[in-house]
């Protein structure tokens, strides 16, 4: 019973909240979406105010279906799926937060990450949580709300502070998936691949860590429940007293890099996906195997199916490539993003400058946290359009680096590489990338992956889609791209691009 009902699929990211509409056949019913602010206390420190999101998601949830002219209940499942590292906290009474949320930008626990560090934890962190010791996790965030948010904030004035309060669940930790399941279902729930970028969490025993929560000080009572990705038992269901008037099961959910991995279908081991969103998320699914890297990728948890054993993926984490275009924009360079291929076309080459975005310190595989934004190779002949290109160009250098680290670790080659995200629009983009790393790109129809992947996890949940199989079915591909620059030339400009990233690390004194 599939030709009038559908399934929805929340994509809450760094910069807006997404909501799809999605059909049978996996295409695109309604799509509405809203920013929301971007706060910035201090430099370094990246903030979301948590309420902002809720009223965003359930906005265009409203407005999508209302596009379409869909009634809730022509919906049988909604997904979730989101920025992950994200942290806040609430209060479980008002389900106010206490605090706005850390965003996985934020860099202002790069001090305790070293405290780690010098302590010799590095090594148990990547054995338990497969992720490399880093700000970008939720641990430290979590850390520093207990430590920091006022008691104030909870509404009402008790003595005791938060962390007293968390150790008698009255206060609640979440990553941004467990704070909108809590919104629509009232069920404090996570699942597995969100939980698995917390570094609190232990990927091979699937359990919160108690070693982590006692080295962060995290009370376990505040913690949600950890769910498969896609759960037949569903994570519960909207309230028919609601924003939405109907009781619609919430039933998947995955962190928007894991769901992108779903949503290109990418279910068996070798799969691969590259995201180009705020930064880039490059995946490989690894099966039931969880590799370890010697080159600087991160092991995490792909997906889950209830009843099933949980797929593991190896993860390139690229901080910073769609922000940088972004920021290109901030500083008025361009007057908006469509405008880059037009400028990059105009010159033959970056005349040697080269753009390396570190903004938030860099990711895999160089894990500096103190690394910072810098352009190189300037001379007084330097023009807009070589820095608009060079932009451009960083976000296929970054790709080939962990592309690289990839094909180490897994020994496999890589001679074609799913894409998606907004960016991927960009022809420009998709030919550059596919010349710098030499390698065929391939374009799905539908690239919003994102959302899609979650609506496929709900899906299945509740048996709208009957198999994986049917999933691989709805997959099309819209455009390849085939490498065309000589590949010396590529690899000569890539060992320059390497000397530039040398010279942004460790630059952050504070
Ligand atoms: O790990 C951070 C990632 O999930 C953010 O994704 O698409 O919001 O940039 P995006």
């Amino acid at each position: 019973m599939t030709a009038n009902t559908y399934v929805g699929a929340v994509d809450q990211g760094t910069t807006g909240t997404r909501f799809i509409v999605f059909d049978h056949g996996g295409q695109v019913v309604a799509n509405a979406y809203e920013k929301h602010e971007q706060i910035y206390p201090e430099p370094g420190w990246v903030e979301h105010d948590p309420m902002e999101i809720w009223e965003n998601t359930k906005r265009v949830i409203t407005q999508a279906l209302g596009q379409a002219g869909i009634s809730p209940d022509q919906l049988e499942a909604l997904g979730v799926t989101n920025q992950r590292e994200t942290t806040l906290l609430w209060d479980a009474d008002s389900g106010k937060p206490v605090h706005n949320a850390i965003v996985w930008q934020d860099r202002r626990t790069t001090d305790r990450v070293e405290e780690l560090e010098d302590d010799g934890q590095v090594g148990t962190i990547r054995e338990k949580t497969g992720l490399e010791a880093d700000a970008y996790f939720s641990a430290t965030k979590a850390e520093w709300l207990l430590d920091n948010a006022d008691p104030i904030k909870l509404e009402r004035s008790r003595p005791e502070d938060i962390r007293d309060r968390a150790e008698k669940g009255e206060v609640l930790f979440g990553t941004i998936d467990t704070w909108l399941v809590y919104n629509l279902t009232g069920n404090h729930i996570t699942e597995v691949t969100n939980a698995s970028r917390t570094m609190l969490y232990n990927i091979h025993d699937l359990e919160w860590d108690d070693d982590l929560l006692a080295e962060f000080d995290v009370p376990e009572a505040m913690l949600p429940e950890v769910r498969p990705s896609s759960d037949d038992a569903t994570y519960g269901t909207t309230d028919e007293e609601g924003f939405l008037e109907a009781e619609i099961p919430v039933a998947g959910a995955l962190g928007d890099q894991q769901a992108a991995l779903f949503g290109q279908t990418c279910f068996d081991a070798g799969d691969a996906k590259n995201t180009y969103g705020t930064g880039s998320f490059f995946l490989m699914n690894t099966g039931n195997e969880a590799v370890e890297s010697d080159h600087g990728l991160l092991t995490t948890i792909g997906f889950q199916r209830s009843g099933e054993d949980v797929q593991y993926a190896l993860e390139g984490s690229i901080f910073i490539t769609g922000a940088a275009i972004e920021w290109l924009e901030d500083i008025s360079l361009i007057e908006n993003p469509a405008q880059t291929a037009e400028l990059a076309r105009s010159v033959d080459s970056t005349d040697g400058v080269y753009v390396v975005p570190a903004f938030t310190g860099l990711g895999a595989p160089h894990w500096d946290q103190r690394a910072r934004g810098t352009i190189v190779g300037m001379t007084r002949g330097t023009r807009k359009e070589h820095i608009v290109r060079a932009t451009l160009e960083s976000i296929g250098y970054q790709t080939r680096d962990v592309a690289e680290a990839m094909e180490a670790d897994s020994g496999i080659e890589m001679t074609s590489l799913k894409v998606d995200g907004g960016a991927v629009k960009n022809n420009y983009l998709c030919q550059l990338q596919s010349d710098i790393i030499g390698s065929e790109i391939v374009r799905p129809v539908v690239d919003e992956t994102t959302a899609l992947g979650s609506a496929y996890a709900a899906g299945l949940a509740v048996g709208y889609w009957d198999d994986v199989d049917s999933l691989r079915d709805n997959w099309q591909v819209d455009r390849e791209f085939e490498p065309e620059m000589d590949r010396d030339d590529a690899d000569e400009l890539y060992d320059r691009w390497n000397d530039a990233v040398d010279r942004s690390l460790g630059w952050a004194t504070d």
